[in-house]
């Protein structure tokens, strides 16, 4: 065999309510996983669980705000008392700054880097122990094409990429012989309200769209081949190759 069956597996997404969240859970949905959904906005994750079960599929929403360091205990004590066990977490929610270092205060740096950084290390540390008896155990990332490269007037939203990939690294290592998979996505500009909100004077069409970056999750958590991945790195094609 060499595609994994989601079908009725655990599968948690941060950063459900737009943007590659959404369409993310709206693939995986179809493909019989169930679903908890996770961002700050209710009534946009209510209407998606309700899209997706009118589709069939099955989804649980969860509200918390990453902003806040103890969000993600919390929220972690609600998905064990939800789920005896968790198979793939994927950590897609995030935040971009636009702002030069003199004008980067403490109070930005510190959002950015706790939604970013601190709230992704401290779920998936909390979530370890749910996911420790699936038969799939998988960690999916979502980083950036700034968590390997420099990006003037990005310098938080850079750093706290930089930091994800490290955690990533390290946590695959430390993991594998437990037997975890752990994956890393990093898209340069994807079709969502993060780029119109900091960039709109591009071309959306010539954007990445978000069904593009769900193939890739797809790909990577229904490969059951030999080979394996790690980080998955996609440009715009009007981009420098490498
Ligand atoms: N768009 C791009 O060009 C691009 C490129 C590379 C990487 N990425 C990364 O891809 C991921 C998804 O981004 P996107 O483009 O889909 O952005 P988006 O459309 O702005 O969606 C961001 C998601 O994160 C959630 N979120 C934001 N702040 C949060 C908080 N404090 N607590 C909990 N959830 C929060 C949002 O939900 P609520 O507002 O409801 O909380 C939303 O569901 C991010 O990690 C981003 O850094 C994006």
């Amino acid at each position: 065999m060499t595609t994994r069956d989601l079908n009725g597996k655990n599968i948690l997404i941060t950063g459900a309510s737009r943007g590659i969240g959404h369409t993310l859970a709206i693939e995986l949905a179809d493909t019989g996983a169930e679903l908890i959904l996770v961002s700050r906005g209710r009534e946009a994750l209510e209407e998606l669980k309700a899209e997706i079960e009118g589709r069939g599929g099955k989804a649980t929403a969860l509200c918390a705000d990453f902003s806040d360091p103890g969000a993600v205990f919390s929220l972690a004590e609600e998905i064990k008392a939800l789920v005896p066990c968790l198979d793939v977490l994927i950590n897609n929610a995030g935040q971009a700054l636009s702002a030069p270092i003199e004008e980067t205060g403490p109070g930005d740096w510190d959002r950015i880097m706790t939604i970013n950084a601190r709230s992704p290390y401290f779920l998936t540390q909390q979530l370890l122990p749910l996911m420790e008896a699936s038969e799939i155990k998988t960690v999916v990332n979502i980083a950036s094409v700034v968590a390997t490269q420099g990006y003037p007037l990005q310098s938080a939203y850079t750093m706290s990429k930089h930091a994800l990939i490290g955690f990533s690294k390290s946590m695959a290592r430390e993991l594998q012989e437990r037997g975890y998979r752990v994956h890393v996505i990093s898209p340069g500009g994807v079709n969502t309200q993060m780029v119109s909100g900091v960039r709109p004077d591009i071309d959306t069409d010539e954007l990445i769209q978000t069904e593009e970056i769900a193939a890739w999750v797809l790909f990577l958590l229904q490969n059951c081949r030999n080979g394996m991945v790690d980080h998955i790195q996609i440009r715009r094609e009007s981009k420098l190759p490498w």
